[in-house]
């Protein structure tokens, strides 16, 4: 919204608008009982709730972690704002036990859990007495809560004790707590979580507190968010885990035979954060730390506020695959303090967070290191484009009736990036930098639309040259497929040396160490990418045992060269392959490898068998994607 008008309203009456809560409604839309119409930019399809009726302010929980049991337990005190008189409170549940739900006088109030959709979950719904401010919510999550993975021992670093982490995005969060489950809707939180005393909880918050022994086997930790943040950046874990401080702000959680390891492979994390701030403002959340879980987690990042949550896999020992922080911390700006309304604006948080990125690592490590990472993120956008429908390649894409995490695709990413890099390219850095921290400030703590950035885009800078803004064409990049012609390609030195011993390879004529002396993990990764069609089991056998991929500690080398391996049929990487599908839990590494395997008949027998043993290992999210490929499931 900031200071820019919307480009569509709601409705036509522009003449009768009312501010409710952040949502713009006219007169008759606001009336009682009435739905938001389905036009509206700001209708989120993926939640139940009707925040223009009631709308959720500030979530407080008091919260039992049951290791046992694998369950939570406890209460959620919503405090309400309520526009509509008479109106129901309406949460996003998913698979939640309701056991009560009582006014701030303790008394009960009446409650229903609607049908459950198989996406979005049951809508609750609450009848409030006429002065109900806050309403507590009495529940305890299901068996399966989506959100949670909970690891044995076993399956984490240190073998000894069990761990729990949560992933919201995008609509997890209903599956742990009652919420209006929609990135529309921003929330202050407090929460208090009892959990067995060996080991520490944290969570996506500004302060902890370590609060009294319940007992000599329970102790209670206490957080507090005090911005207003959408739901799906509430995040918890707990396990055994240990603090190092990188700087001031900066600090790393993890396991205790992990934690140095990440310390060293993080210890430019308070650089990033300074390069971010001298690039678009202050970073406004407090302290920056950073989660390494244990490497069932299914993405490599998760931007939680204050504490980013991360995979091990990004721990290569020289720092190759830091961008993934860089990439979590500009989140901070794009994304946490400025969040897509709906999930179909997904594409202004993670476009603009990748375009970020690049602009951290250009300042921290050069621009050459940059452009390649630049340069790896549009081979995959021209990778997947080819896999893509039509309606499926825009960046505001319709999601009606589909999971979000179906938007998760390169095109938000990387297209959405290079549209950004296009912008920068035609008003030139200094006039697009000053646009993007107007933008933050002008934002800041507010969730908005494709529709409202395009409105403030056009007044905040197209208008203001109109001779450059012909040079570039705005709707062909957000409504139409494919790829623009005026995308910006950098050039990178590093990738033409590849180039050159791939042209040889092409040729039928082998490498030798020689021509990858030097080389970095960009140019591995551009290496593989780029592998000729012709490389056979023979030439992949031939390629490892000059080069040693079979045995690459760098897990995006490793990955990419496993799915060759399968697509090439070299088995000599079968052993590393079965490994790394039992204990990796990334979907993004495992999504192509299995795809692989599926795509012959004997590879598919060998997937079912992995996969058998590896699914109960597996984050739901993976497991949703991957049932999929290897099962033949419906989404
Ligand atoms: N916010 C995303 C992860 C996400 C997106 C989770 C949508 C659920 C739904 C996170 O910032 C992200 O993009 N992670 C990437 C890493 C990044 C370097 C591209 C990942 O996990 O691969
Ligand atoms: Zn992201």
């Amino acid at each position: 919204m900031g200071s820019a008008a919307p480009a569509t309203y709601p409705c036509r009456m522009r003449s009768a608008l009312l501010l409710t809560g952040g949502a713009l409604l006219c007169a008759a839309c606001a009336a009682p009982g009435r739905p938001i119409p389905a036009q509206d930019p700001r209708m989120d399809v993926h939640s139940h709730a009707r925040p223009h009726e009631v709308r959720v302010r500030h979530v407080d929980l008091d919260l039992e972690l049951d290791f046992a049991a694998q369950i939570v337990r406890g209460s959620a005190t919503l405090a309400l704002e309520r526009t509509v008189p008479g109106a129901g409170l309406v949460l996003d549940t998913k698979g939640l036990t309701i056991e009560r739900v009582a006014g701030a006088d303790g008394a009960p109030r009446a409650h229903r859990l609607g049908a459950a959709d198989p996406i979005l979950g049951s809508p609750l719904a609450v009848t409030l007495a006429p002065g109900d401010t806050d309403v507590t919510i009495h529940y305890r999550t299901g068996p399966g809560a989506e959100a949670l993975q909970w690891l044995a021992p076993a399956q984490t670093g240190g073998g000894r004790h069990p761990f729990l982490f949560s992933q919201g995005q995008a609509i997890l969060t209903r599956t742990w707590i009652p919420v209006q489950d929609s990135p529309g809707v921003r929330i202050t939180y407090s929460a208090r979580v009892r959990a067995p005393s060996a080991l520490r909880v944290v969570m996506s918050a500004v302060h902890a507190d370590e609060g009294p022994a319940r007992d000599a086997a329970t102790r209670e930790w206490r957080f507090r968010m005090p911005h207003p943040i959408p739901p799906y950046l509430i995040a918890i874990a707990c396990g055994d885990l240990e603090f190092r401080a990188l700087s001031a702000r900066c600090g790393v959680y993890a396991e205790p035979g992990t934690v140095d390891r990440a310390a060293a492979e993080l210890s430019d994390t308070e650089a990033m954060v300074q390069a971010a701030e001298a690039l678009f403002g202050p970073y406004r959340w407090g302290r920056y730390d950073l989660l390494v879980l244990p490497p069932s987690f299914p993405f490599g990042g998760m931007e939680n506020p204050c504490l980013t949550f991360a995979t091990p896999t990004i721990l290569a020992g020289d720092k190759s695959l830091v961008a993934l922080v860089a990439h979590e911390l500009a989140h901070s700006w794009s994304g946490n303090l400025v969040t897509n309304a709906t999930w179909r604006d997904f594409w202004l948080n993670e476009g603009f967070t990748v375009y970020f990125e690049h602009r951290i690592m250009a300042r921290v490590y050069g621009e050459e290191r940059a452009a390649m990472e630049q340069s790896i993120g549009l081979t995959h956008l021209e990778e997947e484009l080819r896999t893509l429908k039509p309606e499926d390649q825009v960046l505001h894409i319709d999601l009606a009736g589909r999971n979000p995490d179906d938007a998760m695709t390169a095109v938000a990413y990387d297209k959405g990036a290079a549209f950004l890099h296009r912008l920068e390219q035609v008003f030139g850095r200094a006039t697009f930098d000053a646009f993007l921290t107007r933008y933050f400030d002008a934002h800041a703590f507010r969730s908005i639309t494709t529709d409202e950035f395009l409105a403030w885009l056009r007044h905040e800078l197209l208008d203001r040259d109109p001779t450059r803004a012909r040079a570039i064409d705005v709707d062909a990049w957000v409504r139409r497929p494919g790829l623009p012609a005026d995308t910006v390609r950098p050039r990178s030195r590093a990738f033409a040396q590849v180039d050159a011993v791939v042209a040889k390879l092409a040729q039928g004529e082998d490498p030798v160490a020689g021509d990858a002396h030097g080389w970095v993990t960009h140019q591995w990764l551009h290496f593989l990418e780029h592998l000729p069609p012709g490389v056979d089991a023979a030439g992949m056998a031939r390629l490892d045992g000059v080069f040693g991929f079979t045995g690459s500690g760098n897990s995006e080398i490793l990955a990419k060269w496993l799915e060759l391996a399968v697509r090439r049929g070299y088995a000599g990487a079968d052993a590393r392959l079965e490994d790394f599908l039992l204990h990796v839990g990334r979907r993004k590494f495992l999504k192509p490898i299995y795809e692989a395997m599926a795509a012959t008949e004997a590879g598919r027998v060998r997937a079912r068998a992995i996969y058998a043993r590896a699914r109960p290992r597996y984050h739901a999210v993976t497991v949703r994607t991957l049932d999929q490929i290897v099962l033949g499931t419906a989404g």
